[in-house]
């Protein structure tokens, strides 16, 4: 029998996607990443869906790539699978994806929580790229988000020397948005997904893609960029409505058009 290797539930606009590969560690194999985004390309043309929730267990977020996948690989091979492609596909996704994350967060799956919008983590989170303890490097992402969100002083320890940052550490250097004790992680993240999810979809979305750019761009392409979606939201009825709402004293009711 093949496992199931996510698994998704939906409740109050919120899906909850759980990597389930528990023997593992959630380590991410080929299979579990193209299932995953496979599950977020769905859930992002879902309208009963505002966020997604991504998670692995109170053991571990994931232990990174599958090590026994790979450990025979050739470079040509490497190459020629490039098994980290699929990994790519989480930055098409465009509803807001919130890990929550507990236990081990290491190599790829650093990086997927990394991919995601917004981290809140579990006093128990562990972050690492401990890619050098197997003569190798981070490969999906680790080397750039990693300095982009620490700081090259960290970001240079965690990839040439392994060091491990605690929750409260990646808050400090701002890897994560905040920290919550375990038995509330889970809950933390479903209702910050929650609250979001009552937001405006399209501004939701345009938000989301402008931050997101502004890791990837010159601060004159993002700026300009940044307007054009801002002017853009005026062509759709949330805006109207959201204005409208305001100068009304009301709450405004989103049609997400
Ligand atoms: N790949 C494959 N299997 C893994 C794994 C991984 N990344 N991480 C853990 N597992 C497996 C273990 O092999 C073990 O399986 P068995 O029971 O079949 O032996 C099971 O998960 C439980 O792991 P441990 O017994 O090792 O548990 P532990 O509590 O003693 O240690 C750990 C936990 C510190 C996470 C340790 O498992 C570990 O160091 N894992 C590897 C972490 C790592 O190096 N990640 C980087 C991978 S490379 C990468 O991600 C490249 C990239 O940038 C894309």
């Amino acid at each position: 029998m093949t496992e199931t290797l996510i698994l998704t539930e939906i409740e109050d606009g919120v899906a909850l996607v759980r990597l389930n590969r528990p023997k593992a560690m959630h380590a991410l194999n080929t299979a579990l990443i193209v299932a995953l985004m496979d599950a977020l390309d769905v859930l992002d043309k879902d309208d009963d869906v505002g966020a997604i929730v991504l998670t692995g267990d109170v053991r571990a977020f994931a232990a990174g790539a599958d090590i026994k996948e790979m450990q025979d690989a050739s470079a040509v091979e490497m190459l020629q699978k490039d098994h980290i492609a699929p990994f790519d596909r989480i930055r098409k996704i465009g509803k807001p994806v919130i890990a929550a994350v507990s236990g081990w967060c290491l190599g790829g799956g650093n990086e997927l929580a990394m991919s995601c919008d917004i981290i809140v983590a579990s006093e128990s989170a562990k972050f690492g790229q401990p890619e050098i303890n197997l003569g190798v490097m981070p490969g999906a992402g680790g080397t750039q988000r990693l300095t982009r969100a620490v700081g090259k002083a960290v970001a240079m320890e965690m990839v040439l020397n392994n060091r491990t940052l605690s929750a409260d550490e990646a808050l400090h250097y701002g890897l994560v948005n905040r920290v919550v004790p375990v038995e509330r992680y889970l809950e933390e993240a479903r209702a910050l997904a929650k609250e979001i999810a009552t937001r405006a979809p399209l501004a939701i979305r345009a938000g989301k893609k402008a931050v997101n750019r502004a890791l990837e761009t010159h601060l004159a392409d993002g700026i300009t960029e940044e307007r054009q979606s801002f002017y853009s939201l005026f062509s759709t009825d949330d805006q109207n409505e959201g204005m409208k709402a305001f100068a009304e004293k009301r709450k405004a009711k989103w049609k997400g058009k």
